[in-house]
């Protein structure tokens, strides 16, 4: 269990004060020069050490893709990308950090692209983000004047610009090549990969592109030791992790927590509960929109880390989401709504994914109703198989994974609603 002095992201819990001023007395750009003096190999190895994998939702090992970008400079600049373009349904925690916590994530983007010999970074916003926008650039303004980012930043000699870039609502613009695409002033169009962005990324140039929460916690390892990050959690899930819970659960909040911990745990101690008690508990989704949902029951033991939900539960942490819905939740409309959603943020660019979430929301459309055949059912998630790992980004999975989920755990609740239709039982649950 975390203990408060364990938290990375103190201002959350009631520190309020965003300023550099507040930052500097919670011990935010202390000694930051001495750090970049052991130099980027150090932090690099730091990094890989701490075993960070990245949270934006895929867990990437963080240390292993900044060692990926190149050693010598081949004339090319380097660039460091954050992600704060955070649109996964029911993610809401690099807000918290962009609100409460600005200067971690400053310093973060000043270490992380010295370790990667980048000169400048960019971080891409939301466009909805107006407030955390105006934080951030408030606290970037105070970094220049006080000389901790600039020419010569913190003193340290490295010369670094930090620049804000605001987005303009596509969803797909938060998928790491889309977003280089609208930073370049394009369309937000995901490109192939590879090459990966260490080899071309923004301009054609190598660059890296991380999550907020994985730059954000930069600081705080390297000041407290790789060994102090990974005693949380357990092997290869390791260190502290925001879990935005939302939905069926007595107070709804985004909290700092450790790796690993238990479903039930996280949610008696933070949340008040479930509404109405466990026995009412329906389905979760541990972790935003684009995993599989998961049966109440399963969940209550569960283990809140990467392996165990994608391992045991064939779902995933993804951005630590928690979407928990009880039994008054429709859960067939619950995941026909996610499935217009995908259809309505598809690029559109790659047939699997154009045509087949197009296809995915027609059938979700009528299986609300009822109205369908029970063999549609095993046609549903054969199209979604068709869709899956065929498409250029990972829209396509996203797309297809919780209609997975639904059929794999409420396929009775579907057939259920189906023959009520059939015996005129159902009073048609309109689908909007
Ligand atoms: P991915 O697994 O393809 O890549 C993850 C990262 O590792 C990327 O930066 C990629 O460049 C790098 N990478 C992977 N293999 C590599 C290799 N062989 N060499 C070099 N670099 C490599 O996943 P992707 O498409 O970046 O992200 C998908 C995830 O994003 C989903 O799991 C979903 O949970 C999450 N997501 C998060 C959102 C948010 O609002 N934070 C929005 C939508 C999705
Ligand atoms: Fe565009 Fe969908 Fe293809 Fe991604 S999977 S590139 S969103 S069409």
């Amino acid at each position: 269990m975390l203990q408060d002095q364990d938290r990375i992201f103190t201002n959350l819990y009631g520190m309020h004060d965003r300023t550099l001023a507040g930052a500097k007395k919670r011990g935010h750009w202390d000694g930051t020069a001495g750090i970049l003096d052991k130099g980027r190999d150090w932090i690099v190895d730091q990094m890989k050490a701490s075993g960070l994998r990245g949270r934006g939702g895929a867990g990437f090992p963080t240390g292993l893709k900044w060692s990926f970008m190149p050693k010598e400079s081949d004339g090319r600049p380097a660039y460091l990308v954050v992600n704060a373009d955070e649109s996964e349904p029911g993610t809401c925690k690099d807000r918290e950090i962009m609100r409460h916590d600005p200067h971690t994530l400053i310093e973060g983007c000043l270490i992380a692209s010295f370790a990667m010999q980048a000169h400048a970074c960019y971080i891409y916003i939301r466009g909805e983000y107006i407030r955390e926008r105006e934080a951030l650039q408030r606290a970037i303004d105070e970094a220049y004047e006080d000389g901790l980012i600039g020419p010569n930043a913190c003193g340290s000699g490295y010369d670094f610009e930090l620049f804000l870039h605001h987005g303009a609502g596509a969803y797909i613009c938060g998928e790491e090549t889309a977003l280089l695409e609208s930073l370049e002033g394009r369309k937000g169009m995901p490109r192939m990969k590879p090459p990966f962005p260490a080899g071309a990324g923004l301009y054609g140039c190598p660059t890296t592109v991380n999550n907020v929460e994985s730059i954000a916690v930069v600081p705080t390892i390297l000041r407290r030791g790789p060994e102090w990050f990974a005693s949380f959690g357990r092997q290869n899930n390791a260190g502290t992790k925001l879990f935005a819970i939302s939905g069926h659960v007595n107070r709804p909040c985004v909290v700092e927590e450790a790796m690993s911990i238990s479903f039930e745990e996280l949610i008696e101690k933070h949340c008040g509960g479930i509404r109405g008690g466990w026995d009412n508990l329906k389905a979760v989704i541990p972790g935003g929109s684009s995993v599989p949902c998961v049966r109440g029951e399963k969940m209550r033991d569960a283990v809140m880390d990467f392996d165990y939900l994608r391992g045991e539960l064939g779902s995933g942490l993804g951005t630590a989401a928690v979407i928990v819905m009880d039994q008054s939740t429709d859960i067939i409309k619950a995941i026909w709504r996610l499935a217009k959603f995908y259809k309505h943020e598809s690029c559109g660019q790659c047939t699997p994914c154009r045509e087949g979430t197009g296809w995915m929301m027609r059938v979700m459309d009528r299986l609300v109703r009822g109205e369908a055949e029970v063999e549609e059912i095993d046609m549903l998630f054969d199209v979604t198989k068709q869709v899956e790992g065929h498409t250029i980004c990972a829209l396509g999975d996203a797309a297809a994974w919780p209609i997975q989920g639904l059929i794999r755990n409420f396929r009775d609740e579907i057939e259920d609603r189906i023959k009520a239709q059939k015996a005129g039982r159902v009073s048609a649950v309109a689908a909007e």
